[in-house]
């Protein structure tokens, strides 16, 4: 079926087939769970790169508290209830989704894996889950449109430059990308402790002992020489210089920071399919984005990766759920794990969940396989949950399945 941007919408006829749900787990040999991708991820990466995806701010606080907010809330059991089929496929954005989860935005794709925006989109797409491309790819909104017939969502940083930010919705447009997310909880870049212990800063800090651990991993390092990545979105933009460390520091001295009322006025005048705000961990918050047009609210604290301290989305859901009712879709991001995350979320009362890291250890590890088979495990943890909690509809959940937690 074609959707609103007239571009093909993603296969409705995937269906998770017995196999990828049986006792077998099928998916070996790549992972039996997502630990194993991860320490593959581990293996490939040189330490630095692999820092840049694991770490949070400061001391990681918020980072560390995301998965284990998730992990304290519990699931009702009901065994009695069980039914012979479950249903996972739903809508997120106004997208057809397999399973109510979508792939986050995540900057810098193809430095972890060649490419790496196109593997990930096209294995998102293969499983019937939608894309999030951000501002900062190496691949270009047209290349990844190229090469995905599904419209994907676009990932949104406003810079100071109103030209540059016009151009960029507008190619963001043509691209048919069906739904915009403003990320609006990076007015600074607060200081990540590993990134600066590993000279991952802008410019790049070349130290001995980092040359020593890009040359131990031989497999990245032949990737990065043959496709030389960019940050390709914005390379049109700056002068003097189209490799990625200029194209980084241009972004880092252009980018706009803290986002205004003002700003979001514009972008909603200058939008006109779904807008998605990224990045709110408050209620009122909350009301303000729908109040200025927001049709969907993206509730997340970036990962643990801006304020350490603040609070995590597993506890600040509630409340803006109160707050929100029926008013936008709300959707939970940071954290998640696995299908009993994405389980619990729905619990919550989110629509769907954005996965970041679980799928960027899958396309370090194994490319769009490895995105694959991080996707796998979660449809399957999601299906085992369905069993053990008689949830037949990720679309109609029975009360009470999640034991929320103190409201915060
Ligand atoms: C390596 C990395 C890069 C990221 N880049 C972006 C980005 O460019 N834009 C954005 O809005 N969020 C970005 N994020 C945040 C993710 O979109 C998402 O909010 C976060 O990963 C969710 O937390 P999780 O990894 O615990 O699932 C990035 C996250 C990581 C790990």
């Amino acid at each position: 079926m074609d959707d609103i941007t007239g571009r093909q919408d993603i296969d409705a006829s995937f269906k998770l087939r017995p196999s990828d749900l049986d006792h077998e787990f099928k998916i070996a040999p790549l992972a039996w769970h997502l630990g194993n991708l991860k320490a593959a991820a581990r293996r490939r990466l040189p330490r630095g790169i692999f820092d840049f995806i694991e770490g949070g701010s400061y001391d990681e606080d918020t980072l560390r508290a995301n998965t284990a907010d998730l992990s304290a809330l519990r699931l009702r059991q009901r065994v009695l209830a069980t039914t012979p089929s479950r249903n996972q496929h739903t809508t997120i954005l106004g997208q057809r989704a397999s399973m109510p989860v979508a792939l986050a935005p995540i900057g810098f794709t193809g430095v972890i894996y060649p490419r790496g925006e196109i593997h990930a989109a096209k294995a998102a797409q293969a499983f019937g889950v939608p894309y999030s491309l951000s501002t900062l790819s190496t691949c270009s909104i047209e290349e990844v449109a190229a090469a995905v017939p599904a419209p994907f969502f676009f990932q949104f940083y406003i810079f100071r430059d109103r030209a540059v930010n016009a151009a960029l919705l507008q190619r963001a447009e043509q691209a048919g990308c069906s739904a915009l997310m403003v990320t609006v909880d990076t007015a600074v870049h607060p200081r990540r402790n590993r990134d600066l212990d590993n000279g991952m800063t802008v410019p790049l800090k070349i130290r001995p002992r980092n040359i020593m651990r890009i040359l131990m991993r031989p497999r990245w390092l032949a990737g990065w020489l043959r496709h030389r990545p960019t940050l390709a979105n914005l390379a049109m933009f700056v002068p003097g210089g189209t490799d990625l460390g200029t194209v980084s520091l241009w972004a880092e001295r252009n980018y706009k920071g803290a986002v205004g009322v003002a700003d979001f006025e514009w972008v909603r005048r200058n939008w006109p399919r779904k807008l998605v705000v990224k990045g709110v961990l408050d209620p009122e918050d909350a009301r303000l984005a729908i109040k200025l047009g927001a049709d969907a609210i993206v509730v997340s604290n970036h990962g643990g990766r801006q304020l350490d301290g603040a609070n995590t989305t597993a506890r600040a859901f509630p409340a803006i759920g109160d707050a929100v009712g029926d008013d936008a879709e709300l959707l939970f991001d940071s954290g998640v794990r696995s299908g009993l995350d994405v389980l619990k979320v729905l619990g919550l009362g989110a629509k769907g969940c954005l996965l970041g890291r679980p799928f960027v250890y899958g396309l370090a590890a194994h490319g769009e396989a490895g995105v694959t088979a991080a996707l796998r495990l979660v449809a399957q943890d999601l299906d085992q949950g369905m069993a053990l909690t008689g949830v037949d509809d990720v679309n109609n959940l029975p009360p009470g399945l999640v034991i929320e937690p103190t409201r915060a």
